[in-house]
């Protein structure tokens, strides 16, 4: 594309440059799961993300700014490129996961049965999969170098790396923002369990908030009426596929860490019918 620089091919962006210095993202119909980027992509899956971190900037943007500039499509791009490219102002990124946890999922799960807290922070005995916790938590993750796994760590250790200054506003920024979008959330019918913020700074040190927001990528997504604890939430997001994948179903074995198979139309069509349905019920607009 004339006047644009390619910069970094993530497992499911891709991002240039522009000629004023601004960030083009284009999100892609990848979809990645265990760090591996699985086989086909998801039908529209970049537009309908793109599409629903807009309608969520812009509920949150009395509370905090965030780094979308313009929806227009670079000149001389290609036209697949419509719905799915979001020019960005430049930030300097705050390598931390903002993780908020509403309620008990993943690797939340995991750690509060091994230590009976997530991140260092102590839960109340008797909780299980899928509870509400008894305050929404903050629990940072490290943003992975290509090859690793992001790794759950504790507010001590990002306060530690980046200044308790920043720790506690990345904190409150991604406690307030989870809180409002809960609210939303719920009066559409759904459980936003948890999701993961990025945050960057702008130059007068501010927080923006950046990357992709509250999408079925960044979020679990539970429908309201079906939720109950004690066992692996109906989810309307990516947990389906990661579901998938680790069930004999699909033959991988994750501990080999080989590629896993392709999925299989039924799985790819199902994911594409959770993506369109929780674009839909937050929105109120038909995915055309
Ligand atoms: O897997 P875990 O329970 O730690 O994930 C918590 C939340 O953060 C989930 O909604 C997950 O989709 C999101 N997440 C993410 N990107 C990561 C890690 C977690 O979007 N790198």
């Amino acid at each position: 594309v004339p006047g644009l620089t390619h910069i970094h091919t993530g497992k499911v962006r891709d991002l240039y440059t522009d000629a004023d210095d601004n960030l083009v993202m284009v999100a892609s119909d990848r979809i990645s799961a265990y760090d591996w980027v699985l086989e086909p992509g998801i039908p529209d899956k970049g537009r309908i993300l793109t599409s629903l971190s807009l309608w969520w900037f812009d509920l949150l943007a009395d509370l905090y700014p965030n780094h979308v500039l313009s929806t227009e499509v670079p000149a001389g791009a290609p036209a697949d490129w419509a719905g799915r490219t979001l020019v960005c102002r430049r930030l300097d990124m705050v390598p931390v996961e903002c993780v908020a946890r509403g309620y008990l999922a993943g690797s939340g799960t995991v750690e509060y049965r091994a230590s009976g807290s997530v991140c260092g922070v102590a839960l109340p005995e008797g909780l299980t999969e899928g509870s509400e916790l008894p305050e929404p938590i903050f629990t940072p993750a490290t943003k992975a170098e290509v090859g690793e796994h992001d790794e759950n760590v504790s507010f001590a250790y990002v306060a530690e790396r980046h200044g308790a200054e920043l720790a506690d506003a990345l904190r409150r920024a991604t406690l307030s923002v989870y809180g409002r979008a809960r609210d939303i959330a719920r009066e559409h019918g759904l459980v936003l369990a948890d999701t993961k913020f990025e945050f960057g700074l702008d130059p007068a040190g501010g927080l923006v908030l950046a990357d992709e927001v509250l999408t079925p990528d960044s979020s679990r997504y539970w429908p309201a009426d079906r939720w109950a604890p004690g066992h692996a939430q109906p989810s309307f997001d990516k947990q389906y596929v990661r579901d998938w994948l680790t069930s004999p179903e699909s033959g991988w074995d994750r501990v080999a860490d080989t590629p896993p198979p392709d999925m299989p139309e039924e799985v790819v069509a199902r994911t594409h019918e959770k993506y369109v349905e929780v674009y839909e019920r937050l929105t109120g607009r038909r995915w055309a």
